[in-house]
């Protein structure tokens, strides 16, 4: 498949260089949960955060990168599957830059977002799960979607007509319905500052 097509990797800089230039080390903060469940909303907290704190973060999401790089793709299992798999090509480059990236993407069974894990890299993938249960997302309904989805206008909707899996073992989890947003940004930030940190405060 990759024939006649030489990598020149060891002649560029490495992630450690950039890492060093940076002072920070580059980590994937990887939403999950429903839509409307609260993921864009807690990366932007998330994102403003650790910048005030001096750490170079990107934000990759959902409506953005599907209007974008993957605009060809619908909500087929399949189509899924290849929307995570592109995404998490392009996380893995900024996390190479040492750039702390933040990806809130449904991305709604073990298998996609095990596959994101491994081509990222598991050491650097961290799972957040927001867990806010359907009826809060759907009583939220920002976009209508839930609405349409109910009336049958939405074929392979997430939670009504298409499966959502629960994480099996996410780094941390967080239901926007009882936890207000400067206490989901506060447990993490504790949780993740560490990780991004570990050489310097
Ligand atoms: S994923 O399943 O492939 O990870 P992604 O996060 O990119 O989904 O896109 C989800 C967003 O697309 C939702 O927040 C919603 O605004 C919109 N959307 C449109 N159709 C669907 C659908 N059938 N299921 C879920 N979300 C949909």
């Amino acid at each position: 498949m990759a024939q006649n097509i030489y990598p020149i990797f060891e002649k560029m800089l490495q992630r450690e260089d950039r890492e060093t230039l940076l002072n920070q080390k580059g980590i994937m903060i990887w939403f999950t949960g429903l839509s409307g469940s609260g993921k864009s909303t807690l990366a932007i907290a998330l994102e403003r955060e650790l910048h005030q704190k001096g750490i170079l973060c990107r934000i990759l999401d959902g409506d953005n990168i599907r209007s974008g790089i993957n605009n060809n793709l619908g909500f087929s299992e399949a189509d899924r599957t290849e929307n995570i798999r592109r995404i998490a090509e392009v996380a893995k480059l900024f996390v190479d830059c040492g750039i702390v990236t933040l990806a809130a993407f449904i991305s709604p069974t073990n298998a996609i977002r095990q596959m994101a894990a491994e081509i990222i890299g598991k050491e650097d993938f961290l799972e957040v799960y927001v867990s806010t249960p359907i009826e809060e997302c759907e009583k939220r309904d920002v976009k209508g979607l839930y609405a349409k989805a109910r009336r049958g206008e939405i074929k392979d909707f997430t939670g009504i007509s298409s499966p959502f899996e629960q994480p099996e073992s996410p780094f941390i989890t967080l239901d926007t319905s009882c936890q207000p947003l400067e206490e989901s940004v506060k447990s993490l930030m504790a949780k993740i500052m560490p990780r991004i940190k570990n050489n310097k405060q």
